[in-house]
């Protein structure tokens, strides 16, 4: 039996051989390049194992500086950590695939990835700017490349050894559908929007059935209203279990078998997200059952534009 403390070490085994990753991961989804670094260095120091940043969110440099700094200590090594990036919307032809990869690698101080994933089904027009915009405002959009023609890309990194799994990100099932229908290379994971109001039980039985690893982002709501956090449910959970709401999400993401991020600049948050243990079934149960509010917080599926990054200028 698995002794219930033993859930924040959970690993779910990668399709294709590649591996395992941890269930449990950080994301570095930080505007302060400093603060990037010390959550970085503090969720390392407590016990996270899994890292996910992106080219988009600007914060590779820091993720590498501070794994580099913790690396030196000695007391983890680069082989303990998984590290995911991904591949931004202006890259997606597949001419630019490569170069995106390896400009993500030499930022991380990098030899290769754990994961990569297509950041989102959306391409961008194809250049160095990150956001364009026509002169109303609107994003351009480039009608020249499939999503298609960009994972036949990605399944070349693979094979060179640039990253060892890949992977897609705010997807829908039957985008993912299409995808595994097609590829050489299955994806091993699929990363999306996953908390209580946005369960999404019918991509991740859809996964399960498929050996794809679902990764759930803003686990914890994202700090935005109506809080998740503050759920009648989940708090009296976490009175009855004597933990806080934050734990009590991340074991009911760990238990059906998702794999949660989250994201704290605070020290004592980082600590705490990482000491989660195992829940009672029933407790599970009420959770899947007894939340029936649904929210989606980031409407990044929907245009592409990543909902939770500050525009910038
Ligand atoms: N692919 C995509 O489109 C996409 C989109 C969004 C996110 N992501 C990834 O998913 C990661 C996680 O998403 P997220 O930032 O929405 O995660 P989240 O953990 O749901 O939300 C982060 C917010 O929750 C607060 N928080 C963290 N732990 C807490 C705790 N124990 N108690 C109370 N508040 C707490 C943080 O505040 P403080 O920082 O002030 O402590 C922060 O404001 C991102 O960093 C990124 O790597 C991917």
């Amino acid at each position: 039996m698995v002794h219930p403390d033993d859930l924040r070490h959970t690993e779910i085994a990668l399709n294709n051989g590649s591996g395992a990753m941890p269930a449990l991961g950080f994301g570095t989804l930080i505007p302060d390049p400093v603060a990037t670094k010390n959550a970085t260095k503090a969720a390392l120091e407590a016990g996270f194992r899994l890292l996910d940043t992106a080219e988009r969110y600007r914060t590779e440099r820091e993720v590498g500086e501070a794994m580099q700094e913790v690396f030196k200590e000695g007391k983890i090594k680069r082989e303990d950590v998984f590290v995911v990036t991904k591949l931004w919307n202006t890259n997606h032809r597949p001419e630019r695939v490569k170069p995106a990869i390896e400009a993500s690698l030499q930022k991380l101080k990098l030899d290769f990835l754990d994961l990569y994933l297509i950041h989102t089904p959306f391409a961008f027009q194809p250049g160095s700017e990150q956001d364009p915009r026509d002169a109303n405002g609107n994003v351009i959009y480039d009608k020249g490349v499939t999503l298609q023609d960009t994972w036949t890309a990605m399944e070349g990194l693979v094979s060179e050894g640039k990253c060892k799994a890949i992977g897609l990100s705010d997807v829908s099932l039957e985008q993912v559908q299409d995808i595994v229908k097609a590829a050489r290379t299955k994806p091993a994971v699929v990363h999306v929007e996953s908390h209580p109001y946005l369960p999404e039980w019918d991509l991740l039985n859809y996964c399960k059935e498929n050996g794809i690893v679902l990764q759930a982002f803003a686990a914890l709501g994202h700090s935005s209203e109506p809080s998740l956090l503050k759920d009648p449910v989940i708090t009296a959970i976490a009175q009855r279990a004597n933990k806080t709401p934050a734990q009590v999400l991340l074991a009911w993401a760990i238990q059906r078998g998702t794999a949660p991020l989250t994201t704290s600049k605070t020290p004592s948050r980082i600590r705490e997200n990482f000491e989660v243990s195992a829940l009672p079934d029933d407790a599970i149960r009420e959770i899947s059952d007894g939340v029936t509010s649904r929210v989606r917080f980031n409407a990044v599926v929907k245009t592409g534009v990543p909902g939770f990054i500050p525009r910038e200028k």
